[in-house]
């Protein structure tokens, strides 16, 4: 949504007009955005003290870490299987970059493993004996769970919505772009890692870019995406990929691919992204694949905000993920959720992907409340409320996914629906 309508939302509550049409509801009235909340560091902690940890996935059992230290620190993580006991070590590499007057601390990088499968792993960075984490890996096989939430943002909204999905339960987090909101304020980036760490130091968070990582200033920072590529670094090198801003990874066996595609690089058929692309379709065996592919701006989209952005990536691939049977399609960027059926070539088709746009994490510029009207028959479920949602992958044939709004800060399903795979609809099989 437009920073003016925020703005607008704002002087609407002090004023009650409604100036950015708030659609009446039955039985939820929708809340405005809150304040960006500020994380600072622990009192107790020094110039080595490791903060701001993730982790993510790097090929099929390992695992890297990455975190920050304000000064010069060991770039290692100790780790093992019980509590205080680190029988492995694993060394890595740390960087930084300066943005404007702003330079980052140490950022670390070490990949650790191989891993068991389905496991708890307790491990410290840079032998810091203070701060002792844990992690569970994914599963070898069906079914595994993963949280997907786009346009995250650090408010008190944010904050609600990772209170729910740290209950759920979930083996892997896919966010589909938008994360920090620092939108060039690099210092929001810290506090943004240290709001996630709880969340982000134990399960793998997958995250591709959105137009919020850009961060260009004419003149000034001509390079694109600084802080999100020096930050978030993600496995891109193992599946064949030459940039940051897109990559594929498989979990649970081979069971499902992910695609994690870059609406903010080039996309065109001549483009990188695209080879790539057509190279790691052409590796999935869709006998036992479930393929979801992430973009960030919606190629199907019913709400009056960001119309048309995601039409010319869509031109380009659609074609690619249709041919290779991608199961679903998340997005972000409009700050709404909306679950399309089955879709492909801007109509129904029933081996085309479901597309669902899931940006509606909390972010600071509140939620995109105006739909088309009517409702498109395609468009099967929307609404704009915070929240997220959960695709839990059962079997080869079986998936549940729902979305879970934040009812104020309650946690409340309010859309749920079985999907089966492609690979298991005989009408959809190619060759
Ligand atoms: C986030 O929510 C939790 C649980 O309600 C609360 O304890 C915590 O203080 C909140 N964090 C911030 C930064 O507001
Ligand atoms: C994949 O499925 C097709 C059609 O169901 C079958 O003929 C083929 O043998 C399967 N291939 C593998 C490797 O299982
Ligand atoms: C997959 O799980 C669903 C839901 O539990 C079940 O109905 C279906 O029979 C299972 N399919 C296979 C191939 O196991
Ligand atoms: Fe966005």
């Amino acid at each position: 949504m437009a920073p003016l309508c925020s703005s607008l939302r704002i002087l609407a509550v002090l004023t009650m007009a409604m100036a950015c049409h708030i659609p009446p509801s039955l039985s939820y009235s929708r809340p405005p955005a809150r304040r960006t909340l500020s994380v600072p560091l622990a009192e107790d902690a020094d110039e080595v003290t490791p903060q701001q940890v993730h982790i993510s996935l790097v090929g099929a059992d390992k695992i890297r870490v990455t975190w920050l230290t304000e000064g010069e620190a060991p770039s290692t993580v100790d780790y093992g299987t019980s509590s205080g006991v680190y029988p492995f070590s694993a060394s890595g590499s740390a960087s930084s970059y300066s943005y404007v007057l702003y330079s980052s601390g140490q950022i670390h990088d070490v990949v650790i493993g191989p891993l068991q499968p389905d496991t708890l792993y307790y491990y410290r960075c840079g032998s810091n004996a203070g701060r002792e984490l844990s992690f569970k890996t994914p599963p070898a096989h069906l079914p595994i769970k993963f949280a997907v939430v786009g346009d995250l943002g650090q408010t008190g909204w944010t904050n609600s919505t990772l209170n729910h999905v740290s209950g759920s339960g979930y083996d892997v987090l896919i966010l589909p772009g938008d994360l920090s909101y620092a939108d060039t304020d690099q210092p929001l980036w810290d506090s943004y890692g240290r709001l996630v760490e709880p969340l982000a130091s134990s399960r793998p968070w997958m995250v591709t870019e959105g137009n919020h990582e850009v961060e260009k200033i004419p003149m000034v920072e001509s390079t694109p995406f600084k802080a999100y590529n020096a930050r978030w670094r993600m496995p891109y090198d193992a599946s064949g990929s030459k940039s940051n801003l897109y990559y594929s990874f498989d979990v649970a066996g081979g069971s499902v691919h992910v695609v994690m595609l870059g609406s903010y690089t080039g996309f065109g058929s001549s483009s990188d992204q695209y080879r790539w692309l057509v190279e790691d379709l052409a590796k999935v065996d869709r006998n036992r694949t479930w393929v979801v592919a992430v973009v960030h701006a919606p190629w199907y989209n019913t709400n009056k905000a960001h119309q048309g952005e995601g039409e010319d990536m869509m031109d380009a691939m659609e074609e690619l993920l249709y041919a290779a049977r991608v199961d679903v399609v998340f997005a972000g960027h409009v700050h709404a959720y909306e679950r399309f059926t089955r879709v492909y070539d801007d109509g129904a088709n029933g081996c085309g992907a479901v597309h669902i746009t899931i940006g509606d994490g909390g972010n600071r510029e509140g939620l995109a409340e105006d739909f088309q009207d009517p409702q498109p028959e395609i468009s099967l479920f929307r609404e704009a409320s915070f929240g997220h949602g959960q695709l839990e992958i059962l079997n080869s044939t079986h998936a549940l996914w729902s979305w879970h709004r934040n009812d104020d800060d309650e946690e409340v399903v309010s859309d749920k629906v079985w999907l089966t795979s492609l690979s298991s609809n005989p009408a959809c099989i190619t060759k």
